[in-house]
């Protein structure tokens, strides 16, 4: 009650215009809170959790085989990409909204998701709308560039994802004191909001109208979030004899490097994301295996819009809540309550998981994922990243970039001039002061360590081939 009395009175400085709005964050606010304090102990009991039964997790190499049951047009006619779009790049030292940061060619992740709508659009006469889920913090920044794409032959949408407050970890009460607080003070709680905000927006009921049917929902970020006419075939026109599916979550088998993704598991009967932070201490160890986990979910989502409204209307979606610490500027200690988009997938009742391969999941996290896709390991079509044929293995190779000097774009983008040629690259470890000339060629597995105090230069035209360089030794 304390809680809803300051919500209360920080209601009352919102603007007489944003009033409404407001109150209804709260509400939803409130709500979330309720389920934290009312949540005792883990979500999950671990010996209930069993790998999904048979059939549950479908082959994508079995669907991708069937024939398309309809012509790609009127496939398409019944879809709308929805990006996560909320997120900063402050990880990689960006500011402004991540979708903006330039990955290849000059082009942003925006441009690239805009190209890929417009070639299936121009390639199939198809009118599938664009929709990015924004936060308080991108969209003022998105919504400017957005004028530049006003030719392209795809309709974009937005709307924003809710602002709720901080709150103080100690005294569970919110830290903004007026509405008009800086933007430390509020936070977007996680992709899981999609749900409701597309639905409080209206978006979704309009896209129903003209008789749209799936959305599919993915990272901003993951380059290999394609459209995939095979998957919408699946739950357009559902196999004989098989239920239509409401939800498919894309999973991809994990490896060594991912043992943190979620992964899909069967609780008392049904689907569910199992998180690294809802798995007890005790157990952490056996979920990032990667023989009992084997697959994990790539947060390429599709879902049947009716139903997504069916269950936002009746307060039925929900989700587990992730409680995320943070410590602001003047060291206060707060709290954030967020969801994610993929813990729905329990609220569905036909909903499957899709073992695909690991192209449809290019996300851009790190600079050493930045690497690879500016890299000539992967060509560009259609705004598309395609692993260059001239590659004779499928696998990226595993990147490590020192911290220091890499971590952040603007200081790796002045350690290359231009990125090497990685073509036969298996792996590269590079720490400290280094920089790369021109039209260097990396291959096997090349280390290259200066230590603290020291610099190497690569110099231009070098070619490395299973070579450790280091300061004072070259081998
Ligand atoms: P993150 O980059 O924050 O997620 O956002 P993550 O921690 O890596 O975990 P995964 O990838 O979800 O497993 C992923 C996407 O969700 C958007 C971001 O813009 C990005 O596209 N996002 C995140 C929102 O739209 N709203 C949020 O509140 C958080």
């Amino acid at each position: 009650s304390a809680l809803r009395h300051e919500l209360d009175r920080l209601g009352k400085t919102a603007d007489t215009e944003n009033r409404d709005g407001v109150k209804k964050d709260f509400e939803n606010f409130e709500k979330l809170f309720k389920r934290f304090l009312l949540k005792t102990g883990p979500s999950v009991v671990w010996s209930e959790i069993k790998s999904p039964p048979e059939g549950y997790i479908k082959s994508y190499r079995d669907i991708s085989s069937c024939e398309l049951s309809c012509s790609e047009k009127d496939l398409l006619s019944k879809l709308v990409v929805v990006k996560l779009n909320g997120g900063l790049g402050t990880s990689m030292g960006c500011v402004g909204p991540k979708s903006l940061i330039s990955v290849r060619s000059g082009l942003t992740f925006l441009d690239l998701t805009v190209q890929q709508i417009e070639s299936l659009n121009k390639r199939y006469q198809a009118d599938v709308p664009l929709v990015l889920m924004n936060s308080f913090n991108t969209h003022d920044d998105t919504n400017m560039i957005l004028r530049k794409y006003h030719s392209c032959q795809v309709k974009i949408h937005t709307f924003n994802q809710n602002r709720y407050p901080r709150i103080n970890k100690e005294t569970l009460l919110p830290i903004p004191q007026s509405c008009d607080d800086p933007l430390e003070a509020w936070y977007p709680p996680g992709h899981g909001d999609v749900y409701e905000c597309i639905v409080k927006s209206g978006l979704l009921e309009a896209f129903v109208k003209q008789g749209k049917e799936f959305m599919f929902v993915s990272n901003i970020d993951n380059l290999g979030a394609t459209v995939d006419l095979h998957i919408l075939n699946m739950m357009v026109n559902p196999p004989e004899g098989q239920k239509p599916c409401d939800f498919v979550m894309e999973v991809t088998d994990k490896t060594r490097a991912d043992v943190k993704g979620g992964t899909l598991i069967d609780y008392n009967g049904k689907l569910r994301l199992l998180e690294i932070a809802q798995v007890p201490k005790e157990n952490v160890d056996e979920f990032k295996s990667v023989s009992k986990f084997k697959i994990f979910n790539t947060n390429n989502l599709w879902m049947h819009m009716p139903t997504v409204a069916k269950l936002v209307n009746s307060g039925e979606m929900n989700m587990e809540v992730i409680v995320n610490n943070k410590r602001l500027q003047n060291g206060t200690n707060v709290i954030q309550l967020e969801t994610a988009c993929g813990a729905g997938v329990k609220n569905f009742a036909n909903a499957v998981g899709i073992n695909v391969p690991r192209s449809r999941f290019l996300p851009v996290k790190k600079t050493s994922d930045l690497l690879l896709v500016m890299s000539n390991l992967y060509e560009l079509q259609h705004g598309s990243m395609m692993m260059s044929k001239k590659r004779q293995f499928p696998t990226t190779p595993l990147i490590k970039l020192g911290d220091e000097h890499f971590s952040k774009i603007h200081k790796f983008m002045g350690r290359f001039q231009n990125i090497p040629d990685m073509l036969e690259l298996d792996h590269l470890t590079v720490s400290g002061d280094v920089t790369f000339g021109n039209n260097v060629t990396l291959k096997g597995t090349v280390i290259i360590i200066a230590n603290h105090g020291e610099r190497i230069d690569i110099p231009s035209g070098a070619f490395l081939e299973n070579k450790i360089v280091s300061g004072n030794l070259r081998i």
